[in-house]
């Protein structure tokens, strides 16, 4: 199936974008302001259906951002985090009171590592916390997704009374986070499918799957938590976020456009803003993208070796699973390497203006293979120089 097929099969799945949060966590990522702002346009701009803007109650700047977001964005709805404090939940609520459509996201961690040796609390205590600040949030604003830190470390058991108390306390988003990046896809698959299933009022809230890159499966655990029951994925642009990053938004929003035929799930993102949006993120929090890095990268599209351009130069869909401009790359680039062959080479001396006699051909690509194996990077202007080198000697 064509990544534009029709999505009147699908389901819809919420992006829930948190490249002002948890992506400004990832040390060396501080946004200012103003590039926050910039930010937040991007992703309002590209069909994000939630921005979650920062964390009001860390500090003063961090509210002035969130208050800002939020009487800027004029489509998404904004969510301001906070902990299962009082004074962090009344902070959040001040600030994103000026979103059009605001959410509290508040947290508290559930796994037994994090009870005994972070928190201090018994299940019995945790389960309090939860009813207590979770209706606190209700209070403030009708959309109150609730957090179980560290989801995939807590047994069951606990997690299904933790889900039901969020949720009978008015939670209408409840997330489970892989915060640590333990998770297996497997395995967190069937997390979310026993939750949803054993849970009573579950149906009254939309699961939410949020995955750290430690292991490097944050988009595979996204789409299983997905094919699990959740309906909302967390994740930022770039992947940029705590320690290895969180799911790459680019990379969940393509897998399920591309692979709609294994996946039947939509999202409203506007493909084609997701290179700039890429570009954007990058300026804002100075993390140059890796090179190979799918999507975004600037060798996503780009073939050297002479079997992979030969078959580019026939039909672009024997190495391309999505065309460059679904997601606002303007076209291929076929890189002249070492490993380029006659076909690219040929191809090349077109576009440049040349075309050779068969013999003036051999000898110019014999030339530009040397040149290759001596040279990193070989530029149009390599290659003008060395045939017009060789026509001027014939
Ligand atoms: O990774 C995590 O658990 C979080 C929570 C605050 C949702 O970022
Ligand atoms: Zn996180």
């Amino acid at each position: 199936m064509s990544a534009s097929a029709s999505n009147s099969n699908k389901e819809r799945v919420f992006i829930f974008d948190t490249t002002l949060r948890d992506g400004e966590q990832s040390p060396g990522a501080t946004m200012t302001l103003e590039e926050k702002l910039q930010v937040a346009e991007t992703l309002d701009d590209m069909g994000v259906d939630i921005i979650e803007a920062g964390f009001p109650i860390a500090s003063n700047g961090d509210f002035e951002a969130v208050v800002a977001v939020a009487k800027q964005v004029k489509n998404a709805t904004v969510a301001g985090l906070a902990r299962a404090i009082s004074a962090d939940i009344d902070r959040a609520g001040e600030a994103v009171r000026h979103a059009r459509k605001g959410r509290i996201h508040t947290f508290v961690s559930t796994s037994p590592i994090h009870l005994a040796h972070q928190m201090k609390k018994t299940e019995d205590e945790v389960i309090e916390i939860i009813a207590r600040t979770v209706a606190q949030a209700r209070n403030l604003v009708d959309d109150v997704e609730w957090s179980a830190m560290d989801a995939t470390r807590t047994p069951l058991d606990f997690l299904k009374r933790c889900v039901d108390t969020a949720i009978k306390a008015g939670a209408t988003t409840i997330n489970l986070p892989d915060t640590v990046g333990y998770a297996v896809p497997e395995e967190h698959f069937r997390m979310f499918k026993t939750i949803i299933e054993s849970v009573p009022n579950a149906d009254k809230a939309i699961f939410s799957v949020h995955c750290h890159d430690d292991l490097g499966m944050a988009v595979a655990n996204s789409l299983a938590g997905v094919a699990g029951g959740a309906r909302q994925i967390e994740c930022t642009i770039n992947g940029l976020g705590e320690r290895a990053g969180n799911a790459a938004l680019e990379e969940v929003v393509m897998a399920l456009r591309t692979r709609g035929d294994a996946m039947p799930f939509f999202t409203e993102i506007d493909s084609t803003q997701l290179s700039r949006a890429s570009r954007v993120v990058s300026a804002a929090s100075n993390f140059p993208v890796q090179y190979n890095k799918a999507i975004v990268g600037k060798n996503a599209f780009a073939h050297e070796s002479g079997i992979h351009q030969d078959g580019m130069l026939k039909n672009a869909e024997t190495y391309e699973i999505m065309t460059p401009a679904s997601v606002g790359i303007k076209e291929t680039t076929l890189v002249m390497g070492k490993h380029s062959g006659r076909a690219a080479f040929k191809d090349k001396l077109k576009e440049l203006g040349y075309e050779l006699g068969d013999n003036a051909f051999q000898e110019a690509f014999q030339r530009f293979k040397d040149l290759a194996d001596r040279k990193k990077h070989v530029y149009d202007a390599d290659i003008i120089a060395l045939v017009d080198d060789e026509v001027g000697s014939v």
